[in-house]
């Protein structure tokens, strides 16, 4: 396992729910966090839950539908002092509410596609060539263990894309020093998991840090389960 302290660590969607908890596990090993909701006023609850850890925090805002302000969020974030050695794509949307296979519509696969996808393509496409220069970056994209469950479909396949885009980058990244991997949380009571989900979301630490951790030379491409 590698040490985080001093490294800086973007985590979208960590205004609540599972990023929320990544970045208290990050700031616990002593890096500096950046954290991301759709509005600064939303990233008020995590900061304060970060206050008495000694190490920077920043906040920065974006909706991941919209390319604009996909780009400002990443000219948000390299304005910033810190470079970002660590990004955990973890901000994603789910049809509000379960839908027969056949009623999904052109809008909710179009923004299943643009927020879970394209922004995390986007993101990557942003940071990783520094990464890169830098010899050093961990990238971790959120996915699901979701199947067989099409009245979630465009959720699913936006998982499944998100599998197949993080392997295709992980053929990228031998001997850089970066390393991108796929995490899976497990179903936890989130907004977005629901309230009869099996585990509280703490139960996401410390696993959900693992990818984070990994040796230079660790895993690449490779699919991480943040509960045992
Ligand atoms: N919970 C589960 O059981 C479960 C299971 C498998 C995988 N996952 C994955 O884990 C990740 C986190 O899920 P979660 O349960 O923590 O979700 P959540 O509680 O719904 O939190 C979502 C986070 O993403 C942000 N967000 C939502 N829509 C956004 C948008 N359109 N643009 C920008 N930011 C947006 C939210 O920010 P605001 O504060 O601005 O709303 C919030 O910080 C997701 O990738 C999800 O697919 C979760």
């Amino acid at each position: 396992m590698i040490n985080l302290h001093g490294k800086t660590a973007f985590i979208t969607g960590s205004s609540r729910g599972i990023g929320q908890q990544i970045a208290i596990g990050l700031a616990q090993q002593g890096c500096n966090i950046i954290v991301h909701g759709r509005s600064l006023e939303s990233c008020a609850k995590t900061l304060d839950l970060l206050q008495n850890f000694p190490v920077s925090k920043y906040h920065v805002y974006g909706e991941l539908s919209d390319q604009e302000q996909v780009r400002d969020l990443i000219k948000q974030v390299k304005a910033l002092p810190d470079q970002v050695d660590v990004l955990y794509n973890n901000a994603a949307i789910m049809s509000p509410y379960r839908k027969d296979i056949w009623s999904h519509t052109w809008e909710d696969w179009s923004r299943s596609f643009e927020v879970n996808v394209f922004a995390m393509y986007e993101l990557c496409k942003a940071f990783l060539p520094a990464m890169i220069d830098r010899k050093f970056g961990r990238v971790i994209n959120l996915t699901s263990g979701i199947t067989h469950e099409p009245e979630l479909a465009p959720y699913g396949a936006t998982k499944w894309a998100v599998n197949k885009l993080t392997d295709d980058i992980s053929s990228k990244l031998e001997g850089t020093g970066v390393r991108i991997n796929t995490l899976d949380p497990g179903w936890l009571r989130t907004d977005l998991g629901g309230e009869y989900a099996s585990n509280p979301v703490e139960a996401v630490l410390p696993g959900a840090l693992e990818p984070a951790l990994v040796e230079d030379d660790g895993a690449n491409g490779q699919l991480f389960s943040a509960l045992r």
